[in-house]
């Protein structure tokens, strides 16, 4: 049977999602609009522990989910109109849209454009025509924005959920997970399927290899006696507000097609590094070999590129680039294939590494993510100094392993800490990074918490006891 978004009763004891933040939020709810929630949604977000840039090239990932979230609390109504309300109201205005003409601004994206991805893409997917149900929503986010945990992730996933609930539908979580990755590309960022397959299929308890082509997720059993502490930088990035999340998309891609096209591939129909490797029938480590045979560390010129797949450069701005990267002139593409190719083969070594239950285990694991880190800083180039530097401070306050996680270029870093080690990690961490900073001191108490793997997506009914 397909494995569908469980529905649950109003949970009546303190849990994960807690109790009392419903209550509040359906108190926020009826000062609002007037009336009771029929139901609410939520969708956590996500800490990828290894496997970074990788999902848009068609590898694998090591995520797990967090217990920060987005909830929404729903009425549908019979008006056509969806009405938008946050918690946070001093930072995210109210927003009305009707549901037959969404309009999401791609330029200068806002909460509510993202709202409107996820129902937006639930409406096209399940051919909803008018009449679209109309709904109230308040919504209450508790992923840090820009912070590289998946904030946008989680309230495109919980938007498209409570849509496909009010409509009286239901679709398994595979399908919800893959098109949530599709209309999240809405705003305009080329995102891979991770975010959205974790927030879906996540279980409490396991972090989960997750497979694309068809889309799968393993559970992986992380070893006893250690724990993932999440620090954020305090530097936001929103991947969605500039150009080099697309950049290194496009990077691939080009760098994908001139492996193929050297190799006498049909090289114009190869989009991801993936596909490259496993038409060649290579493996990781001799895939790696190939980006050193053929590709150069200089960084390619767009002539040198039109060059070598022999294409008008005017074909190139409009096939290739998009508008967010019409302006780049150059590119990494060594760097960046090499990054990928050994990053696909390091989320391998772990999974293998928590399935075989090696004595040595945790060591192994946290040379992996320390190897990751220094692959997305000197070859993807996806981190910044603050980042780096807060990986450092966590490594000499005793993590086993500490990389960037998520897109990077600010955000959080996540830590791999003995369990009984964590107090004093944390007091540690405090005290060199945060405590550095008047600015960063006074975010430390969101900013550096210890975490669990987390329960994926879920609808609660207020009226049947869980
Ligand atoms: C963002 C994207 C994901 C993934 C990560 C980097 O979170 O949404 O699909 O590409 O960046 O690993």
């Amino acid at each position: 049977m397909a494995d569908k978004v469980p529905v649950v009763g109003f949970p009546t004891v303190q849990t994960d999602q807690g109790f009392e933040r419903l209550k509040k939020l359906a108190e926020k709810f009826k000062e609002k609009f007037g009336c009771e929630p029929n139901f609410y949604g939520r969708a956590p977000g996500r800490v990828n522990l290894i496997g970074e840039h990788i999902d848009y090239c068609g590898y694998s990932v090591l995520p797990m989910a967090i217990e920060q979230d987005v909830v929404i609390a729903v009425a549908t109504t019979e008006s056509q109109d969806v009405l938008l309300s946050n918690v946070k109201s001093e930072l995210y205005s109210d927003f009305v849209f009707p549901v037959n003409n969404v309009n999401i601004n791609k330029d200068s994206p806002q909460w509510q454009d993202y709202f409107q991805c996820g129902f937006l893409g639930m409406t096209e997917h399940l051919k909803l025509s008018s009449p679209v149900r109309g709904m109230k929503c308040m919504v209450d986010g508790t992923v840090p924005p820009s912070s590289g945990l998946s904030s946008s992730s989680a309230l495109v996933c919980c938007a498209a959920l409570v849509t496909m609930y009010a409509n009286g539908k239901s679709l398994p979580k595979n399908e919800l997970a893959d098109m949530c990755a599709k209309c999240e590309r809405y705003i305009g960022t080329q995102g891979g399927g991770m975010d959205q397959a974790i927030s879906f299929m996540a279980h409490k308890g396991t972090a989960k290899l997750i497979d694309f082509n068809p889309l799968k997720a393993t559970d992986v059993y992380l070893p006893d006696g250690i724990s993932f502490v999440i620090s954020n930088s305090c530097v936001e990035k929103n991947k969605a507000a500039s150009s080099e999340f697309n950049t290194r998309v496009v990077e691939c891609r080009i760098a994908t097609q001139i492996l193929a096209k050297q190799k006498g591939l049909q090289w114009a129909s190869f989009q991801h590094l993936g596909d490259v490797q496993k038409a060649l029938n290579l493996s990781l480590p001799q895939a790696v070999k190939l980006v050193k045979e053929i590709l150069h560390k200089e960084p390619y010129t767009r002539s040198e590129i039109c060059q070598i797949l022999d294409m008008k450069e005017e074909d190139f701005v409009s096939n290739v680039l998009s508008s967010r990267t019409a302006q780049v002139q150059s590119f990494k593409l060594f760097q960046r294939a090499t990054h990928v190719f050994s990053e696909a083969g390091r989320v391998l070594s772990f999974k293998h590494i928590c399935d075989e239950a090696d004595p040595q285990a945790s060591q192994k694991l946290g040379k992996l993510m320390n190897e990751s880190h220094t692959s997305c800083r000197d070859m993807y180039e996806c981190s910044c100094t603050d980042l780096d530097n807060l990986v450092s401070v966590c490594l000499e306050a005793g993590a086993l392993g500490s990389r960037l996680t998520g897109a990077g270029w600010g955000g959080c870093a996540v830590s791999m800490v003995p369990t009984n080690h964590v107090m004093d990690f944390l007091v540690k961490v405090k005290k060199n990074y945060y405590d550095k900073n008047s600015t960063k001191a006074a975010m430390v108490g969101k900013s550096l918490f210890a975490t669990q793997p987390g329960t994926g997506a879920q609808i609660y009914l207020p009226n049947i006891a869980s």
